[in-house]
């Protein structure tokens, strides 16, 4: 998506903007569109979110850089995976993720299984000559994700991982407001991510509790969401103390030996301090990641659960010079990040579009031969976001303070902070 130019006028007339009533349908195409063959792994939650992203691209934005063409899924249950290809439009199906590797008309390999299967499934894709996108967090720890972003480097094809929440359309719009300095020099970073659905002893054990398959709890699988955005909006993070918690080790089936939560507080490369929480144990929190993030000359607060807005805070704005403040911005205008491929404003969009997005700049990068980043986040990014996972662990064990370590020296696209182009 180009960059926007963005208004000093805070109130455009309605008449200059394509508010989107009158404009749905207009778009334009007629060229024949190449297809691009898709070979998912994996078929349950993130299987059915990015196959259903991959039908709206052509749907909602013709016309699309590439033709999804959905060739095979992959999962283990025989049955179910069958299912799944006749559910989400799939030509073909297989329990063994190394027939997709060999699979001539899969040109995109895409990672959607469990974190002790991103590694081996990933390189191999990469190396069969596949652009990969691989779900977070990329390996299970620094280590395996550094080898992972090395050996698919190497290969010349594009990497992505799937770091999905970049492409909420507040948080675009929050990035834009950064690097644009509308918030002027960056002192906090304030974020959690909070879930409650394994507060019950009883929860069975499942493969995101066993520490061989997720290589952390909380931390990887919620946490690494935010320490990626934290880096995405402020820059990178220099310097960890952390402390983490496992409150119900027992469960039927088995012996929980990750995280159920962790505390933060993080030191940026660029002078910020903030603190990353998360927690799947937060009674009340369905899907509650929160940030706000306090500058020189403004704040800007954001909350997933309620993903259209934007809280902005620029003190001394006009007019209400007496009812200064937090103000919410519905941000679904047709000029807003993401806006013209959806609706009239202010008719929502929600969690699964940021996935649509998310494939759709894959797609793009791939069609066009651009940067996955700075937007899209790289196997680079992955493996930045686990050096700074592997610190939190590292400090809870130690009780100190931690220097996040790089295995490659300084990072290649080390950044005190966010500026415009940047990476
Ligand atoms: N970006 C996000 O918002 C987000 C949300 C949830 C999960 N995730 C990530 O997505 C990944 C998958 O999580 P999920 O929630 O979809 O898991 P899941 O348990 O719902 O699905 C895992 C899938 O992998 C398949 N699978 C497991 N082992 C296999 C094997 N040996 N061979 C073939 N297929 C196999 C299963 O059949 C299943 O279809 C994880 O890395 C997780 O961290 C990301």
């Amino acid at each position: 998506m180009g960059k926007r130019k963005r208004s000093v006028s805070p109130i455009l007339p309605a008449s200059s903007r394509q508010v989107g009533f009158v404009t749905m349908g207009t778009s334009a195409g007629g060229k024949k569109i190449k297809e691009i063959g898709v070979g998912m792994l994996g078929y349950a939650f993130m299987g059915k979110a990015h196959s259903n992203a991959y039908r709206k691209i052509q749907y909602m934005t013709w016309p699309p850089p590439l033709m999804p063409r959905l060739v095979a899924i992959c999962g283990r249950d025989e049955v179910a995976v069958a299912e799944a290809a006749r559910r989400y439009g799939y030509e073909s199906y297989t329990t063994d993720w190394k027939r997709l590797v060999r699979d001539d008309r899969i040109q995109l390999f895409d990672n959607g299984a469990p974190n002790n299967l991103h590694a081996a499934p990933t390189i191999a894709a990469a190396e069969a000559g596949k652009h990969v996108i691989c779900e977070k967090p990329l390996g299970r720890d620094a280590k395996e994700s550094y080898d992972i972003w090395q050996r698919v480097e190497k290969t010349g094809v594009k990497h992505m991982c799937a770091f999905n929440y970049r492409f909420v359309p507040a948080v675009r719009l929050a990035r834009e407001m950064l690097e644009a300095g509308e918030l002027g020099e960056i002192y906090h970073f304030r974020s959690s991510y909070l879930q409650e659905w394994i507060v019950d002893p009883q929860f069975p054990m499942v493969w995101r509790f066993d520490r061989k398959v997720a290589g952390s709890g909380a931390l990887g699988d919620l946490g690494a969401h935010v320490i990626d955005l934290a880096r995405y909006l402020v820059g990178d993070i220099a310097a960890v103390s952390g402390a983490t918690r496992t409150f119900i080790k027992k469960r039927p089936g088995g012996t929980v030996d990750v995280d159920d939560a962790f505390e933060s507080i993080v030191e940026f490369a660029g002078g910020a301090v903030g603190t990353i929480e998360a927690s799947r144990f937060a009674l009340g929190r369905k899907n509650g990641l929160t940030f706000e993030i306090n500058g020189s000359k403004g704040s800007i607060g954001f909350d997933l659960e309620r993903l259209n807005e934007l809280q902005v805070h620029l003190p001394g704005s006009r007019p209400g010079a007496d009812a200064q403040g937090f103000r919410t911005v519905l941000v679904s205008e047709a000029d807003h990040p993401f806006w013209k491929w959806w609706w009239p404003h202010g008719h929502m969009i929600g969690w699964e579009h940021t996935m649509v997005h998310e494939l759709h700049h894959f797609i793009e990068s791939i069609a066009k031969n651009k940067r996955i980043g700075p937007h899209g986040a790289t196997f680079e990014d992955g493996y930045r976001t686990a050096e700074v996972c592997d610190a939190i662990l590292r400090s809870a064990k130690s009780g100190r303070r931690e220097a996040v370590q790089s295995l490659t020296g300084k990072p290649k696209a080390a950044r005190k902070r966010v500026t415009a182009g940047s990476r």
